[in-house]
């Protein structure tokens, strides 16, 4: 009856989606517990590409769905998460924690006025409104699902929210009010209790996968802050999200890309440019899933990824994009920061200037289609022995196994090792 988390050990975009939908063949309900709308989970499916930003990717598998109370619940992305999934795959059934904090238009507005405020030192956040949602949240001026179903007077909330922001953004509190009470109608029915659901599918057996939001280092206190989310990005986050104690996780899994990638400012202590980095960024279609942004590029990042595997307890590595990664003559792989040990550094400034060590390393040839076909079919004996040098050297240096290796976009590109 196992809880199985999966997180991204870097900073998002590591294909937690795929590897979600992918691990929860046979699974019963899929349950996404932090972040927002800021998400992009993009699955390729046999006839079609679907991209979710609020739903867990890995309903995909067990067309079962619930939304804790840790995410900030964009009810509009949800209504459009439901139906590009539900024209993909049939009926799903969804479950929304009356809970989870709403994100209106105010706080979309604020999240664009407050990056234009800041002007060069931008966050380059998704403007999906989740850092203010998360401001009202903690400053205790949120406004939950419950409270505007329940008919809860929140007229006295509004005036703060009037006196507070009425002077910075455009901002009509009736409009706004009227829209989300709208929106919350739509969703009714979908509210549940998502930690009862969660422990009756774990005590009748059923496997439940925790789908994580944006990767480790984006989180909010042991990322590279404030260059982060407003959100608990760690195995950790799973249980305090959804409403469950720590013994329903039972196995971690951390996804990281076989390189590094970031979107939006902040340091990237191995970002690289020029040739490899654009030939890595086009052959991987390396662009946001929710901005369309070009994705930063860099080398795979021991100190990182040693940093993140402790941080979330990692269990097990799904190393993604092997194929992405092959076709180099060379690879790097950054196995430590010049004169730098433990602790991982704290600062923006430390991490901007630490020099990376690298490990040159022999590249793989390239992995096209009918490469990937006979992988699927051989298994990791089949790899070539460049790429099984690397992904062992990995192995090695985090002491923790890479048990999944993603060699193509689709569910079933995955070598089990
Ligand atoms: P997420 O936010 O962690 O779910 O990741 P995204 O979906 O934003 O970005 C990951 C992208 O990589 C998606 O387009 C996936 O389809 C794709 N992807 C995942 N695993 C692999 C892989 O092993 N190889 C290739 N080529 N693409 C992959
Ligand atoms: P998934 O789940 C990659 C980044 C933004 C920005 C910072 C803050 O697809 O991996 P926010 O809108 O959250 O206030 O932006 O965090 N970011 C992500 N980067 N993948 C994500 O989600 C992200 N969600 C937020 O680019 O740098
Ligand atoms: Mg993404």
């Amino acid at each position: 009856m196992p809880g199985i988390v999966v997180v991204g050990l870097q900073w998002g975009d590591e294909g937690k989606g795929k590897v979600s939908a992918y691990l929860a063949r046979g699974a019963s309900l899929a349950v996404r517990f932090n972040g927002g709308a800021n998400a992009g989970h993009t699955v390729t499916l046999p006839d079609r590409t679907l991209s979710l930003h609020m739903l867990p990717a890995a309903a995909i598998s067990t067309k079962s769905a619930a939304i804790g109370h840790g995410v900030y619940l964009d009810i509009e992305e949800m209504l459009r998460d439901i139906a590009k999934l539900e024209e993909a795959v049939g009926k799903v059934g969804v479950v929304v924690s009356p809970r989870a904090h709403l994100v209106t238009p105010l706080q979309v507005g604020l999240d664009a006025k407050i990056e234009e405020m800041r002007g060069g030192g931008s966050i380059g956040t998704t403007r999906r409104g989740i850092g203010p949602t998360a401001l009202h949240k903690y400053g205790r001026l949120g406004l939950r699902l419950c409270d505007v179903l329940d008919g809860a007077d929140v007229g006295d909330l509004v005036k703060v929210w009037m006196r507070l922001w009425g002077g910075v953004i455009p901002f009509n509190p009736e409009e706004v009010l009227a829209k989300v009470r709208g929106l919350a109608e739509q969703v009714r029915g979908m509210v549940g209790d998502v930690s009862s659901l969660i422990r009756t599918h774990l005590a009748s057996g059923g496997t439940v996968i925790f789908e994580g939001a944006q990767g480790t280092m984006l989180d909010i206190d042991h990322g590279t802050y404030p260059y982060v989310t407003s959100s608990h990005t760690t195995s950790a986050a799973a249980a305090i999200g959804s409403g469950v104690g720590l013994k329903s996780i039972n196995i971690v899994v951390g996804v990281a890309k076989a390189y590094t990638t970031r979107v939006g400012a902040g340091p990237f202590p191995t970002e690289i440019s020029g040739p490899v980095a654009d030939v890595i960024r086009e052959r991987g279609s390396e662009y946001g899933a929710t901005t369309g942004r070009p994705r930063r590029i860099g080398w795979l990042d021991m100190p990182q990824l040693r940093y993140a595997c402790m941080l979330n307890d990692t269990d097990q590595i799904f190393l993604t994009r092997v194929d992405t990664l092959s076709g180099l003559e060379r690879v790097k792989l950054c196995v430590k920061y010049e004169g730098v040990g433990e602790p991982y550094p704290e600062t923006v400034e430390a991490l901007r200037s630490v020099k990376p060590v690298y490990l040159e390393m022999e590249g793989w040839p390239r992995i096209d289609e009918a490469e990937r076909e006979r992988l699927r079919l051989e298994g990791y004996g089949a790899l070539h022995r460049a790429a099984r040098r690397y992904l062992e050297k990995v192995e090695e240096e985090l002491g923790t196994a890479v048990k999944y290796i993603g060699i193509g976009p689709g569910i079933m590109d995955v070598i089990v090792k």
